[in-house]
Protein backbone atom coordinates (compact mmCIF):
# COMPACT_ATOMS: atom_id res chain seq x y z
CA UNK A 1 0.00 0.00 0.00
CA UNK A 2 2.51 2.45 0.61
CA UNK A 3 4.97 4.07 -1.84
CA UNK A 4 8.67 3.99 -1.75
CA UNK A 5 9.96 7.76 -2.34
CA UNK A 6 13.37 8.08 -1.74
CA UNK A 7 14.85 10.86 0.59
CA UNK A 8 15.36 13.92 -1.38
CA UNK A 9 15.67 17.23 1.14
CA UNK A 10 14.57 17.55 4.80
CA UNK A 11 12.24 20.63 6.20
CA UNK A 12 15.43 21.65 7.83
CA UNK A 13 16.43 21.75 4.25
CA UNK A 14 19.82 19.72 5.35
CA UNK A 15 22.24 18.44 2.71
CA UNK A 16 22.53 14.30 2.20
CA UNK A 17 24.54 12.44 4.32
CA UNK A 18 26.20 9.44 3.31
CA UNK A 19 24.87 7.52 6.05
CA UNK A 20 21.37 7.86 5.01
CA UNK A 21 21.80 7.21 1.35
CA UNK A 22 19.52 4.61 -0.39
CA UNK A 23 17.17 5.12 3.10
CA UNK A 24 13.62 5.57 1.51
CA UNK A 25 10.91 7.92 3.35
CA UNK A 26 7.01 6.39 3.19
CA UNK A 27 4.21 8.55 1.52
CA UNK A 28 1.23 7.88 3.25
CA UNK A 29 -0.73 6.47 0.98
CA UNK A 30 -4.49 5.90 2.48
CA UNK A 31 -6.19 8.97 1.72
CA UNK A 32 -7.65 10.98 5.16
CA UNK A 33 -9.55 13.07 7.20
CA UNK A 34 -7.69 14.72 10.56
CA UNK A 35 -9.41 15.91 13.42
CA UNK A 36 -8.24 17.81 15.88
CA UNK A 37 -10.22 18.27 19.03
CA UNK A 38 -8.89 20.99 21.10
CA UNK A 39 -7.81 22.90 18.13
CA UNK A 40 -7.25 25.88 20.06
CA UNK A 41 -5.76 24.42 22.50
CA UNK A 42 -1.71 24.92 23.62
CA UNK A 43 -0.59 21.49 22.48
CA UNK A 44 -2.53 22.50 19.11
CA UNK A 45 -0.58 25.23 18.83
CA UNK A 46 2.77 24.10 19.51
CA UNK A 47 3.03 20.89 18.47
CA UNK A 48 0.00 19.24 16.23
CA UNK A 49 0.57 22.10 13.50
CA UNK A 50 3.67 22.18 13.44
CA UNK A 51 3.87 18.49 13.12
CA UNK A 52 1.25 18.73 10.06
CA UNK A 53 2.83 21.05 8.19
CA UNK A 54 6.05 19.78 8.26
CA UNK A 55 4.49 16.02 7.29
CA UNK A 56 3.60 18.05 4.09
CA UNK A 57 6.78 19.83 3.53
CA UNK A 58 8.11 16.62 3.91
CA UNK A 59 5.89 14.88 1.45
CA UNK A 60 4.25 12.37 3.97
CA UNK A 61 0.79 13.29 4.12
CA UNK A 62 -1.20 11.77 1.40
CA UNK A 63 -1.85 13.18 -1.93
CA UNK A 64 -5.83 13.21 -0.27
CA UNK A 65 -5.80 14.98 2.95
CA UNK A 66 -8.34 17.37 5.41
CA UNK A 67 -7.74 18.87 8.62
CA UNK A 68 -10.57 19.59 10.90
CA UNK A 69 -9.99 21.67 13.62
CA UNK A 70 -13.19 21.09 16.11
CA UNK A 71 -13.26 23.62 19.56
CA UNK A 72 -15.59 25.82 21.13
CA UNK A 73 -13.67 28.85 19.98
CA UNK A 74 -15.74 30.69 17.73
CA UNK A 75 -13.25 30.79 14.99
CA UNK A 76 -14.42 30.85 11.15
CA UNK A 77 -12.47 28.97 8.84
CA UNK A 78 -10.47 31.64 7.77
CA UNK A 79 -9.49 32.78 11.55
CA UNK A 80 -8.54 29.10 12.15
CA UNK A 81 -6.27 28.74 9.13
CA UNK A 82 -4.83 32.36 10.27
CA UNK A 83 -3.94 30.83 13.92
CA UNK A 84 -2.50 27.53 11.84
CA UNK A 85 0.05 29.91 9.96
CA UNK A 86 0.96 32.10 13.65
CA UNK A 87 1.69 28.58 15.35
CA UNK A 88 3.44 27.21 12.05
CA UNK A 89 5.52 30.97 12.27
CA UNK A 90 6.19 30.55 15.83
CA UNK A 91 6.73 26.85 16.34
CA UNK A 92 7.66 24.93 13.16
CA UNK A 93 11.23 23.31 13.01
CA UNK A 94 11.64 24.46 9.24
CA UNK A 95 10.66 28.63 9.52
CA UNK A 96 7.31 29.99 8.62
CA UNK A 97 5.48 28.84 6.05
CA UNK A 98 5.65 30.08 2.76
CA UNK A 99 3.29 30.21 -0.17
CA UNK A 100 2.73 28.58 -2.63
CA UNK A 101 2.78 25.32 -0.54
CA UNK A 102 0.89 27.38 2.26
CA UNK A 103 -1.86 28.61 0.61
CA UNK A 104 -2.34 25.04 -0.72
CA UNK A 105 -2.24 23.65 2.66
CA UNK A 106 -4.58 26.08 4.42
CA UNK A 107 -7.12 25.04 1.31
CA UNK A 108 -6.88 21.39 3.00
CA UNK A 109 -8.26 23.15 6.84
CA UNK A 110 -11.43 24.07 8.02
CA UNK A 111 -13.09 24.46 11.31
CA UNK A 112 -16.36 23.37 12.95
CA UNK A 113 -17.08 25.44 16.27
CA UNK A 114 -19.11 23.77 18.88
CA UNK A 115 -19.34 22.52 22.52
CA UNK A 116 -17.94 19.13 23.02
CA UNK A 117 -21.57 18.38 24.48
CA UNK A 118 -23.85 19.41 21.75
CA UNK A 119 -25.02 17.19 19.23
CA UNK A 120 -25.59 19.94 16.58
CA UNK A 121 -21.67 20.66 16.63
CA UNK A 122 -21.34 16.80 16.01
CA UNK A 123 -23.99 17.29 13.05
CA UNK A 124 -22.15 19.74 11.70
CA UNK A 125 -18.60 17.87 11.92
CA UNK A 126 -20.43 14.98 10.16
CA UNK A 127 -21.34 17.63 7.09
CA UNK A 128 -17.84 18.84 7.08
CA UNK A 129 -16.59 15.24 6.48
CA UNK A 130 -18.75 14.60 4.29
CA UNK A 131 -17.69 17.78 2.05
CA UNK A 132 -14.46 16.62 2.69
CA UNK A 133 -14.78 13.20 0.58
CA UNK A 134 -16.18 14.60 -1.92
CA UNK A 135 -13.85 17.76 -2.73
CA UNK A 136 -10.80 16.37 -0.80
CA UNK A 137 -11.04 12.91 -1.83
CA UNK A 138 -10.75 11.39 1.66
CA UNK A 139 -12.29 8.18 1.13
CA UNK A 140 -14.36 8.20 4.33
CA UNK A 141 -11.22 7.59 6.61
CA UNK A 142 -11.22 9.53 9.83
CA UNK A 143 -8.25 9.86 12.57
CA UNK A 144 -10.09 11.92 15.75
CA UNK A 145 -7.42 13.22 17.56
CA UNK A 146 -8.15 14.25 21.23
CA UNK A 147 -5.82 16.84 22.65
CA UNK A 148 -8.95 18.60 25.00
CA UNK A 149 -8.52 18.19 28.75
CA UNK A 150 -9.34 14.51 29.28
CA UNK A 151 -11.92 14.90 31.63
CA UNK A 152 -13.96 15.57 28.24
CA UNK A 153 -12.61 12.39 26.11
CA UNK A 154 -15.41 10.03 27.02
CA UNK A 155 -18.10 12.69 25.82
CA UNK A 156 -16.70 13.60 22.92
CA UNK A 157 -15.82 9.60 21.98
CA UNK A 158 -19.81 9.05 22.94
CA UNK A 159 -20.60 11.66 20.82
CA UNK A 160 -18.90 10.66 17.97
CA UNK A 161 -20.65 7.27 18.31
CA UNK A 162 -23.93 9.65 18.50
CA UNK A 163 -23.28 11.15 15.42
CA UNK A 164 -22.66 7.91 13.34
CA UNK A 165 -18.95 8.88 12.98
CA UNK A 166 -17.89 5.97 14.69
CA UNK A 167 -15.97 2.78 12.54
CA UNK A 168 -19.32 0.82 13.61
CA UNK A 169 -21.46 2.78 11.63
CA UNK A 170 -18.93 2.99 8.11
CA UNK A 171 -19.90 0.83 4.88
CA UNK A 172 -16.58 2.00 4.10
CA UNK A 173 -13.44 3.83 5.11
CA UNK A 174 -12.01 3.35 8.88
CA UNK A 175 -11.71 5.29 11.67
CA UNK A 176 -9.22 5.54 14.29
CA UNK A 177 -9.13 7.57 17.68
CA UNK A 178 -6.07 9.00 19.11
CA UNK A 179 -5.98 9.91 22.69
CA UNK A 180 -3.38 12.17 24.35
CA UNK A 181 -2.29 11.46 27.97
CA UNK A 182 -3.25 10.99 30.69
CA UNK A 183 -5.55 8.16 29.82
CA UNK A 184 -7.45 8.31 33.51
CA UNK A 185 -6.21 9.61 36.47
CA UNK A 186 -6.04 6.47 38.33
CA UNK A 187 -6.48 2.44 37.57
CA UNK A 188 -10.44 2.96 38.61
CA UNK A 189 -10.68 6.14 36.03
CA UNK A 190 -7.98 4.70 33.70
CA UNK A 191 -10.36 1.70 33.59
CA UNK A 192 -13.50 3.17 33.61
CA UNK A 193 -12.91 5.77 30.38
CA UNK A 194 -11.25 2.72 28.75
CA UNK A 195 -14.75 0.87 29.31
CA UNK A 196 -16.20 4.25 27.48
CA UNK A 197 -13.51 4.07 24.02
CA UNK A 198 -13.86 0.29 23.61
CA UNK A 199 -17.79 0.83 23.22
CA UNK A 200 -17.03 2.63 20.35
CA UNK A 201 -13.29 2.01 19.22
CA UNK A 202 -11.61 -1.14 19.03
CA UNK A 203 -7.66 -1.90 20.41
CA UNK A 204 -6.88 -1.86 16.57
CA UNK A 205 -8.24 1.42 16.01
CA UNK A 206 -7.08 3.34 19.53
CA UNK A 207 -3.87 5.02 19.81
CA UNK A 208 -2.49 5.82 23.00
CA UNK A 209 -0.53 8.59 22.88
CA UNK A 210 2.90 8.58 24.56
CA UNK A 211 5.18 11.37 22.78
CA UNK A 212 8.29 9.71 24.40
CA UNK A 213 7.91 6.63 22.17
CA UNK A 214 8.11 9.09 19.18
CA UNK A 215 11.17 10.54 20.10
CA UNK A 216 14.56 9.24 17.64
CA UNK A 217 16.50 8.21 20.89
CA UNK A 218 13.63 5.95 22.17
CA UNK A 219 12.77 4.28 19.02
CA UNK A 220 16.78 3.26 19.07
CA UNK A 221 16.39 1.98 22.16
CA UNK A 222 15.55 -1.34 19.94
CA UNK A 223 18.13 -1.23 17.56
CA UNK A 224 21.01 -0.41 19.82
CA UNK A 225 19.51 -3.84 21.71
CA UNK A 226 18.19 -5.72 18.79
CA UNK A 227 20.23 -4.91 16.11
CA UNK A 228 23.76 -5.76 17.63
CA UNK A 229 25.39 -8.57 18.72
CA UNK A 230 27.68 -7.03 21.53
CA UNK A 231 25.02 -5.85 23.98
CA UNK A 232 22.50 -8.56 24.03
CA UNK A 233 24.58 -11.39 25.82
CA UNK A 234 25.56 -9.05 28.54
CA UNK A 235 21.99 -7.10 29.26
CA UNK A 236 20.98 -9.24 32.19
CA UNK A 237 21.64 -9.68 35.63
CA UNK A 238 25.13 -11.65 35.22
CA UNK A 239 26.63 -8.04 33.91
CA UNK A 240 24.04 -5.37 34.92
CA UNK A 241 24.12 -4.05 38.62
CA UNK A 242 21.37 -1.38 37.75
CA UNK A 243 19.55 0.75 35.10
CA UNK A 244 18.98 4.44 36.34
CA UNK A 245 15.97 5.84 34.27
CA UNK A 246 16.19 10.03 34.58
CA UNK A 247 13.16 12.53 32.87
CA UNK A 248 15.02 15.69 34.47
CA UNK A 249 13.29 19.13 33.26
CA UNK A 250 14.42 22.59 34.36
CA UNK A 251 10.86 23.98 33.28
CA UNK A 252 7.91 24.30 36.42
CA UNK A 253 4.58 23.99 35.67
CA UNK A 254 4.31 27.06 33.42
CA UNK A 255 0.90 28.05 32.52
CA UNK A 256 -0.74 24.16 33.36
CA UNK A 257 -0.88 24.90 37.54
CA UNK A 258 -4.13 23.95 37.52
CA UNK A 259 -3.80 20.31 35.70
CA UNK A 260 -0.73 19.90 37.30
CA UNK A 261 -1.74 20.33 40.90
CA UNK A 262 -3.83 17.40 40.30
CA UNK A 263 -1.55 15.12 38.96
CA UNK A 264 1.90 15.39 39.82
CA UNK A 265 5.42 13.88 38.64
CA UNK A 266 3.84 10.30 39.60
CA UNK A 267 1.14 10.86 37.52
CA UNK A 268 2.32 13.02 34.87
CA UNK A 269 5.80 11.51 33.53
CA UNK A 270 6.25 8.35 35.63
CA UNK A 271 2.96 6.52 34.94
CA UNK A 272 3.46 7.10 31.52
CA UNK A 273 7.06 8.27 29.76
CA UNK A 274 9.29 7.09 32.43
CA UNK A 275 7.44 3.68 32.68
CA UNK A 276 7.57 3.03 28.69
CA UNK A 277 11.19 3.52 28.33
CA UNK A 278 11.69 0.96 31.34
CA UNK A 279 9.92 -1.45 29.36
CA UNK A 280 11.69 -0.72 26.13
CA UNK A 281 14.70 -1.35 28.27
CA UNK A 282 14.26 -4.39 30.18
CA UNK A 283 12.00 -6.29 28.00
CA UNK A 284 12.80 -9.60 26.25
CA UNK A 285 13.62 -9.57 22.19
CA UNK A 286 10.18 -9.29 20.34
CA UNK A 287 9.95 -12.05 17.55
CA UNK A 288 9.45 -9.36 14.85
CA UNK A 289 8.85 -5.65 14.40
CA UNK A 290 5.42 -5.86 14.58
CA UNK A 291 3.22 -3.26 16.78
CA UNK A 292 1.74 -6.37 18.82
CA UNK A 293 4.47 -8.58 19.34
CA UNK A 294 6.74 -5.39 20.19
CA UNK A 295 3.66 -4.79 22.65
CA UNK A 296 3.36 -8.12 24.10
CA UNK A 297 6.82 -7.83 25.22
CA UNK A 298 6.48 -4.81 27.08
CA UNK A 299 3.48 -5.81 28.60
CA UNK A 300 5.53 -9.11 29.82
CA UNK A 301 8.02 -7.40 31.88
CA UNK A 302 5.67 -4.99 33.41
CA UNK A 303 3.78 -7.53 34.17
CA UNK A 304 6.96 -9.45 35.88
CA UNK A 305 7.84 -6.15 37.63
CA UNK A 306 7.29 -6.48 41.30
CA UNK A 307 4.76 -3.93 42.69
CA UNK A 308 5.44 -2.29 45.72
CA UNK A 309 3.85 -2.64 48.80
CA UNK A 310 2.06 -0.44 50.65
CA UNK A 311 3.78 -0.48 53.78
CA UNK A 312 7.05 -0.27 51.50
CA UNK A 313 6.01 3.06 49.87
CA UNK A 314 8.50 4.92 52.19
CA UNK A 315 11.82 2.91 51.21
CA UNK A 316 10.94 2.38 47.63
CA UNK A 317 9.90 5.33 46.43
CA UNK A 318 10.90 9.11 47.28
CA UNK A 319 9.01 12.33 46.41
CA UNK A 320 10.00 15.73 46.62
CA UNK A 321 8.25 19.39 45.68
CA UNK A 322 10.81 22.33 44.89
CA UNK A 323 11.15 25.71 46.75
CA UNK A 324 12.44 29.28 45.22
CA UNK A 325 15.92 28.69 43.80
CA UNK A 326 17.86 29.79 40.36
CA UNK A 327 17.44 28.49 36.78
CA UNK A 328 19.60 29.74 34.01
CA UNK A 329 21.16 32.17 36.68
CA UNK A 330 17.63 33.62 37.53
CA UNK A 331 15.42 33.49 40.26
CA UNK A 332 12.41 30.98 40.14
CA UNK A 333 9.48 31.21 42.59
CA UNK A 334 8.47 27.89 44.35
CA UNK A 335 6.02 25.31 43.08
CA UNK A 336 3.25 27.16 45.86
CA UNK A 337 3.11 30.10 43.95
CA UNK A 338 2.81 28.96 40.70
CA UNK A 339 -0.45 30.16 38.98
CA UNK A 340 -3.24 28.25 39.81
CA UNK A 341 -1.13 26.22 42.49
CA UNK A 342 -2.48 25.95 45.69
CA UNK A 343 -0.39 27.99 47.99
CA UNK A 344 -0.03 25.14 50.30
CA UNK A 345 -0.13 22.31 47.97
CA UNK A 346 1.14 18.77 48.72
CA UNK A 347 1.41 17.48 44.87
CA UNK A 348 4.45 16.44 43.96
CA UNK A 349 6.94 17.85 41.55
CA UNK A 350 9.88 15.21 42.14
CA UNK A 351 8.86 11.56 41.70
CA UNK A 352 11.60 8.45 42.11
CA UNK A 353 11.34 4.93 42.34
CA UNK A 354 12.66 1.48 42.89
CA UNK A 355 11.31 -1.28 41.13
CA UNK A 356 12.19 -4.95 40.65
CA UNK A 357 12.03 -7.56 38.06
CA UNK A 358 10.67 -11.21 39.21
CA UNK A 359 11.71 -12.67 36.04
CA UNK A 360 15.05 -14.85 34.91
CA UNK A 361 17.11 -11.83 32.92
CA UNK A 362 17.12 -9.25 35.84
CA UNK A 363 16.44 -11.25 39.32
CA UNK A 364 17.63 -8.48 41.98
CA UNK A 365 18.93 -5.78 39.39
CA UNK A 366 17.22 -2.39 40.60
CA UNK A 367 16.05 -0.44 37.88
CA UNK A 368 15.57 3.32 39.88
CA UNK A 369 13.20 6.00 37.81
CA UNK A 370 13.25 9.40 38.40
CA UNK A 371 11.42 12.11 37.28
CA UNK A 372 11.47 16.23 38.14
CA UNK A 373 10.30 19.70 37.39
CA UNK A 374 12.58 22.56 38.47
CA UNK A 375 15.66 20.72 38.32
CA UNK A 376 19.84 21.71 37.28
CA UNK A 377 18.88 20.86 34.00
CA UNK A 378 17.07 19.34 31.15
CA UNK A 379 18.70 16.10 30.43
CA UNK A 380 16.64 12.55 29.84
CA UNK A 381 18.64 9.50 29.70
CA UNK A 382 19.05 5.65 30.77
CA UNK A 383 21.96 4.32 32.10
CA UNK A 384 23.14 0.93 32.58
CA UNK A 385 25.49 0.36 35.14
CA UNK A 386 27.58 -2.91 34.69
CA UNK A 387 28.87 -4.82 37.51
CA UNK A 388 32.96 -4.20 39.07
CA UNK A 389 35.55 -6.13 37.40
CA UNK A 390 36.02 -9.44 39.33
CA UNK A 391 39.54 -8.78 40.45
CA UNK A 392 41.96 -5.71 40.33
CA UNK A 393 45.16 -6.45 38.74
CA UNK A 394 46.02 -3.16 36.84
CA UNK A 395 45.47 0.43 38.12
CA UNK A 396 48.40 2.24 40.48
CA UNK A 397 47.29 2.58 43.88
CA UNK A 398 44.63 5.51 44.33
CA UNK A 399 43.11 4.79 40.81
CA UNK A 400 39.63 4.72 41.06
CA UNK A 401 38.21 1.59 38.44
CA UNK A 402 35.16 3.00 37.62
CA UNK A 403 31.87 0.32 36.56
CA UNK A 404 30.92 0.35 32.92
CA UNK A 405 28.55 2.74 32.02
CA UNK A 406 26.24 2.43 28.40
CA UNK A 407 24.15 5.79 28.49
CA UNK A 408 21.19 6.07 25.70
CA UNK A 409 20.71 9.69 25.83
CA UNK A 410 16.98 10.94 24.80
CA UNK A 411 17.68 14.78 25.22
CA UNK A 412 18.51 17.14 24.72
CA UNK A 413 21.81 15.17 23.63
CA UNK A 414 20.39 12.46 21.35
CA UNK A 415 23.27 9.46 21.48
CA UNK A 416 24.60 6.79 22.80
CA UNK A 417 27.76 6.86 25.16
CA UNK A 418 30.32 4.17 26.30
CA UNK A 419 32.58 4.76 29.42
CA UNK A 420 35.14 2.24 29.77
CA UNK A 421 38.63 2.30 31.62
CA UNK A 422 42.08 2.65 29.72
CA UNK A 423 45.55 3.02 30.34
CA UNK A 424 46.70 6.99 31.08
CA UNK A 425 50.02 7.41 28.82
CA UNK A 426 52.96 7.23 30.31
CA UNK A 427 55.07 4.30 31.87
CA UNK A 428 52.93 3.84 34.94
CA UNK A 429 49.66 1.28 34.48
CA UNK A 430 47.65 4.39 35.60
CA UNK A 431 43.87 3.71 34.63
CA UNK A 432 41.12 6.46 34.18
CA UNK A 433 37.70 5.80 32.48
CA UNK A 434 36.81 7.51 29.32
CA UNK A 435 33.83 7.92 27.07
CA UNK A 436 33.41 6.94 24.04
CA UNK A 437 30.31 8.86 22.39
CA UNK A 438 28.11 8.71 19.37
CA UNK A 439 25.50 11.34 18.42
CA UNK A 440 22.85 11.24 16.28
CA UNK A 441 22.33 14.46 14.72
CA UNK A 442 26.33 14.65 13.40
CA UNK A 443 26.35 11.15 13.05
CA UNK A 444 23.42 11.10 10.32
CA UNK A 445 23.63 15.19 9.34
CA UNK A 446 19.94 15.30 10.43
CA UNK A 447 18.22 16.64 12.84
CA UNK A 448 15.74 14.71 14.35
CA UNK A 449 11.51 15.02 13.34
CA UNK A 450 9.55 16.35 16.77
CA UNK A 451 7.89 12.73 18.08
CA UNK A 452 4.81 14.30 16.85
CA UNK A 453 4.99 13.91 13.53
CA UNK A 454 6.30 10.51 13.44
CA UNK A 455 3.56 9.82 15.77
CA UNK A 456 0.35 11.53 13.72
CA UNK A 457 2.38 9.93 10.56
CA UNK A 458 2.09 6.58 12.23
CA UNK A 459 -1.78 6.91 13.31
CA UNK A 460 -2.57 7.85 9.82
CA UNK A 461 -0.51 4.77 8.13
CA UNK A 462 -2.21 2.10 10.73
CA UNK A 463 1.47 1.37 12.44
CA UNK A 464 0.55 1.52 16.15
CA UNK A 465 4.02 0.67 17.35
CA UNK A 466 4.61 3.59 19.20
CA UNK A 467 1.82 4.13 20.85
CA UNK A 468 0.42 2.46 24.29
CA UNK A 469 -1.70 -0.91 24.34
CA UNK A 470 -4.29 -1.02 27.23
CA UNK A 471 -2.62 -3.91 29.08
CA UNK A 472 0.71 -1.67 29.40
CA UNK A 473 -1.40 1.30 30.21
CA UNK A 474 -3.38 -0.49 32.81
CA UNK A 475 -0.65 -2.16 34.20
CA UNK A 476 1.55 1.09 34.70
CA UNK A 477 -1.39 2.52 36.84
CA UNK A 478 -1.14 -1.27 39.28
CA UNK A 479 2.20 -0.43 39.55
CA UNK A 480 2.33 3.62 40.71
CA UNK A 481 -0.80 2.54 42.37
CA UNK A 482 0.83 2.06 45.59
CA UNK A 483 2.62 5.42 45.66
CA UNK A 484 -0.32 7.39 44.37
CA UNK A 485 -2.05 6.25 46.80
CA UNK A 486 0.16 6.92 49.74
CA UNK A 487 1.25 10.22 48.49
CA UNK A 488 -2.51 11.43 48.11
CA UNK A 489 -3.52 10.37 51.55
CA UNK A 490 -0.53 11.77 53.24
CA UNK A 491 1.13 15.10 53.47
CA UNK A 492 4.68 15.34 52.88
CA UNK A 493 5.49 18.00 55.68
CA UNK A 494 8.93 18.78 54.54
CA UNK A 495 7.96 20.13 51.45
CA UNK A 496 9.13 22.22 49.80
CA UNK A 497 12.31 19.69 50.03
CA UNK A 498 14.56 21.00 47.24
CA UNK A 499 15.60 24.06 45.88
CA UNK A 500 14.09 25.04 42.02
CA UNK A 501 17.77 24.71 40.23
CA UNK A 502 19.30 21.80 42.10
CA UNK A 503 19.53 17.93 42.12
CA UNK A 504 16.15 17.15 43.61
CA UNK A 505 15.56 15.80 47.44
CA UNK A 506 17.39 14.33 49.52
CA UNK A 507 15.49 11.44 50.28
CA UNK A 508 15.49 10.55 46.45
CA UNK A 509 19.62 10.33 47.12
CA UNK A 510 18.88 7.42 50.01
CA UNK A 511 17.04 5.45 48.19
CA UNK A 512 20.02 4.75 46.27
CA UNK A 513 22.97 5.60 48.70
CA UNK A 514 21.21 3.13 50.89
CA UNK A 515 22.29 0.25 48.37
CA UNK A 516 25.48 1.59 48.00
CA UNK A 517 25.28 3.68 44.90
CA UNK A 518 24.29 6.88 43.31
CA UNK A 519 22.59 9.01 40.92
CA UNK A 520 24.14 10.18 37.97
CA UNK A 521 24.64 14.18 38.32
CA UNK A 522 21.85 15.65 36.85
C1 LIG B 1 4.41 15.98 29.21
C2 LIG B 1 4.15 16.41 30.62
O1 LIG B 1 3.78 14.75 28.94
O2 LIG B 1 5.81 15.84 29.01
C3 LIG B 1 4.87 17.70 30.93
O3 LIG B 1 2.75 16.58 30.81
C4 LIG B 1 6.33 17.57 30.62
O4 LIG B 1 4.68 18.09 32.27
C5 LIG B 1 6.54 17.03 29.21
O5 LIG B 1 6.92 18.86 30.74
C6 LIG B 1 8.00 16.72 28.97
O6 LIG B 1 8.18 16.41 27.61
P1 LIG B 1 9.59 16.65 26.93
O7 LIG B 1 9.41 16.12 25.55
O8 LIG B 1 9.87 18.13 27.00
O9 LIG B 1 10.58 15.88 27.76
Amino acid sequence: MQTEVKVAGTADGQAANPLREGLATNRITDPCTIVFFGAAGDLTKRMLMPAMWNLRLEDILPTNYGIVGFSRTPYSNDEFRAQMKASIDQFSRSGPAKDPLWSDFARHATYVNGDFTDRGAFKKLRAQLDANDKQLGTAHNRLYYLSTPPSIFATIIQQLSDAGLGPKDQAEGWSRVVIEKPFGTDLDSARALQAEVSKVFDERQTYRIDHYLGKEPVQDIMALRFANMIFEPIWNRRYVDCILITAAETVGVERRGGYYDHAGALRDMIQNHVINLFALVAMEPPISPSADHIRDEKFKVLSAVRPIKAEEVAKMTARGQYGAGIIDAKQVPSYRQEPDVDPNSSTETYAAAKFLIDNWRWADVPFYLRSGKRLARKYSEIAVTFRQIPLRIFGELGDRIESNTLVMKIQPEEGVSLRFNAKVPGPKMHIRAVTMDFNYGTGFGVTTAPAYERLIGDAMRGDATLFTRWDAVERAWELVMPALECWTSTRDDDFPNYAAGTQGPANADTLLTSDGREWRKI
